[in-house]
């Protein structure tokens, strides 16, 4: 089966790539489906977000589309940066901007160090049917900026039970345990039974 996944994002479509190869789902992006824009992402949760541009995609394709919005969520910033994570950085860059979130965590020595990483994920139909999922992974803002792997704020996030950061981890331990891995495998899930219950019918 094939879905599309309305994002132009490569580490993205890498990921949930990986995340649904196992379950016999092929992604692709809105981009090799022929929709080359970037909705507007101006909902006020990270659900909103994510139906917001499966919704656009489904309309440019015709075709049934699953999009996610995720971020990261520091207690020290009251939740934030959340669904701006992405223009919290801006075009500074995220080695400056994890700097920024270390410097605001650290202010307050033996403070609130937790955070979490949300993952909103919708699948949208033509025929006006959907599929709501969330995952999350809950850590901290670790004390050092640390790894090569993941992108975004993974080189400052250390997922509970782990001594390191996110972007130690190999996309295979990072997708095990993350935000968007558990909310695409709980999709999968949703999707095979939606799928029985339209008989097998193609909807993808
Ligand atoms: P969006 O879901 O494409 O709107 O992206 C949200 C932003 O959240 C990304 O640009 C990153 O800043 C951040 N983010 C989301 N998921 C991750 C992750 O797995 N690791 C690190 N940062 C992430």
């Amino acid at each position: 089966m094939q879905i599309i996944l309305a994002s132009n994002n490569a580490d993205k479509l890498r990921e949930v790539g990986e995340i649904l190869a196992p379950l016999g789902i092929e992604v692709i992006s809105q981009a090799q489906a022929g929709c080359r824009f970037e909705a507007v992402e101006d909902g006020a949760t990270f659900a909103e977000n994510a139906r917001i541009k499966a919704r656009a995609a489904v309309e440019a394709t015709g075709r049934p589309c699953v999009a996610d919005d995720s971020g990261l969520e520091v207690n020290a910033m009251d939740g934030g940066p959340g669904i701006y994570s992405s223009r919290f950085c801006g075009d500074r860059g995220y080695r400056e901007t994890c700097r920024e979130i270390m410097r605001i965590v650290d202010a307050d020595p033996g403070g609130d160090r937790g955070a979490r990483f949300r993952c909103a994920v919708a699948c949208c139909f033509p025929g006006g049917d959907k599929i709501d999922c969330e995952g999350v992974v809950e850590g901290s803002i670790g004390h050092v900026y640390e790894g090569e792997h993941g992108f975004g704020y993974d080189p400052i996030f250390v997922p509970e039970g782990f001594e390191r950061s996110m972007a130690c981890l190999t996309d295979e331990e990072k997708n095990k345990i993350s935000h968007r891995g558990r909310a695409f495998r709980s999709f999968a899930e949703k999707l095979s039974a939606y799928m029985e219950n339209k008989g097998g019918e193609t909807i993808c």
